[in-house]
């Protein structure tokens, strides 16, 4: 009898396979054209802004020359509408020929070549959620295979087209299938997005063990409301979010809309602040090529992404909800902590938020901190633990600061 339990629970411990690849250790960073450039498959009349292989290259060119690379945003990965309508006569994904004539394996060479990581989406369903070619339950591992092939480093595996029970048995098909390929390619799950992001439809700690990142909201869009609106869901669900979050599994809340069309300069930082409290993935979405100097000074932040990149891995908090500020609070290695504070106020001028380290539970070095503006460049002084600290904050805006233990 008890070799026979014993039996069944190796059994089960064998279904439950890990995708070991070890990646992401700290947040992805990199760039991805979806919010930007959306599903423009029309190269014919706008030849620099359709999805195709002319404007892969001319981001990883962006990434590798304008500084991105060295700071680490090292993902170039593609989004929908890159494959061909059908598949090949093997039943393998192709990438649209006119778009990518020379193939994606040429393209994932290039990419590689400037130093960068390759990323690709695909669809756990019978279509993408733009109506390309989607991965069924029977090609998982014949997709896993052309990806690995290619030389992807990342796969984004979207859901639109497929119903729950086939999330629940693809996606742990799919790392498994990627793990089986022994190349390592990061995992992003769009699971938990459409499964409302919660418990009990979403088991956070199996998502942990299959994926080294996932969507959990919904899409970001190019203005303030949706960005305010992403906040607002991860605060509000933040016991559940915040310890599914870790080295090598991020909850992801979607592209960095920085330099697109619809965020007011502070409304960028509060982006940058918040997506660096959260530990998130820092894939921006813009054009790279007519960026403006203000938001790369943003985005080129070196203490922003040193924050993000925190090595001990764990996403920040909302400590404080309080006539329209919001304090979000994030441990860092050595005793350093990032402080965001933002005000979410739509009207009127700047508005000062007065607190203390103590009041802020920031303590365990008695002598004080050393506090910095993070965005702004500045250093606020040495403040002790009952020193008042007075943030000034933007209407839509933020104020970061990064607190150096003087111990
Ligand atoms: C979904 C995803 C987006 C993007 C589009 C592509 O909406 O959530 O991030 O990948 O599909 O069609």
């Amino acid at each position: 009898m008890l070799s026979f339990a014993l039996g069944v629970l190796l059994g089960l411990a064998a279904c439950v396979s890990l995708l070991d690849n070890g990646l992401l250790r700290t947040p992805p960073m990199g760039w991805e054209p979806w919010v930007r450039f959306k599903c423009n498959t029309d190269c014919k009349r706008d030849p620099e802004n359709c999805i195709s292989e002319h404007l892969i290259k001319a981001m990883a060119d962006r990434l590798a020359g304008d500084g991105w690379k060295k700071l680490g945003y090292e993902y170039i990965t593609l989004d929908d509408c890159w494959a061909a309508r059908k598949r090949d006569v093997e039943g393998r994904l192709q990438a649209d020929p006119q778009r990518f004539p020379s193939g994606m394996k040429t393209l994932a060479d290039y990419v590689h070549s400037k130093g960068l990581k390759f990323g690709i989406y695909s669809d756990l369903g019978n279509a993408t959620c733009a109506g390309y070619p989607g991965t069924t339950l029977d090609v998982v591992e014949t997709d896993a295979e052309t990806f690995a092939e290619w030389g992807v480093d990342m796969l984004k595996l979207d859901g639109c087209h497929s119903n729950s029970s086939l999330k629940a048995i693809g996606y742990p098909k799919m790392s498994r299938a990627l793990n089986r390929t022994g190349r390592p390619i990061a995992l992003s799950c769009s699971w938990p997005a459409y499964e409302g992001g919660l418990p009990p439809k979403v088991n956070y700690t199996l998502l942990g063990q299959i994926c080294n990142l996932w969507r959990n909201y919904a899409d970001i869009e190019d203005t303030w409301d949706s960005l305010f609106g992403i906040i607002e869901w991860y605060g509000d669900h933040q016991d559940i979010l915040q310890p599914a979050s870790g080295p090598g599994r991020w909850n992801d809340p979607d592209m960095l809309i920085v330099s697109d069309f619809g965020l007011s300069h502070e409304q960028s930082k509060v982006q940058a602040a918040l997506w660096a409290i959260l530990a998130a993935p820092f894939f921006i979405s813009c054009n790279l090529r007519n960026i403006s100097e203000e938001a790369k000074d943003i985005l080129q932040n070196p203490l922003l992404i040193y924050i993000n990149q925190d090595l001990r891995g764990i996403q920040g908090r909302l400590v404080a909800r309080k006539q329209n500020f919001e304090v979000w609070k994030r441990p860092l290695v050595n005793g350093q902590y990032a402080i965001a504070v933002l005000n979410n106020c739509t009207d009127g001028a700047p508005r000062s938020f007065a607190t203390t380290l103590r009041l802020l539970d920031i303590s365990s070095c008695r002598v004080g901190y050393k506090i910095y503006s993070v965005l702004d460049k500045l250093f606020l002084g040495a403040y002790a633990l009952s020193d008042t600290l007075i943030a000034k904050v933007p209407p839509t805006g933020v104020v970061l600061l990064f607190l150096y233990p003087l111990c």
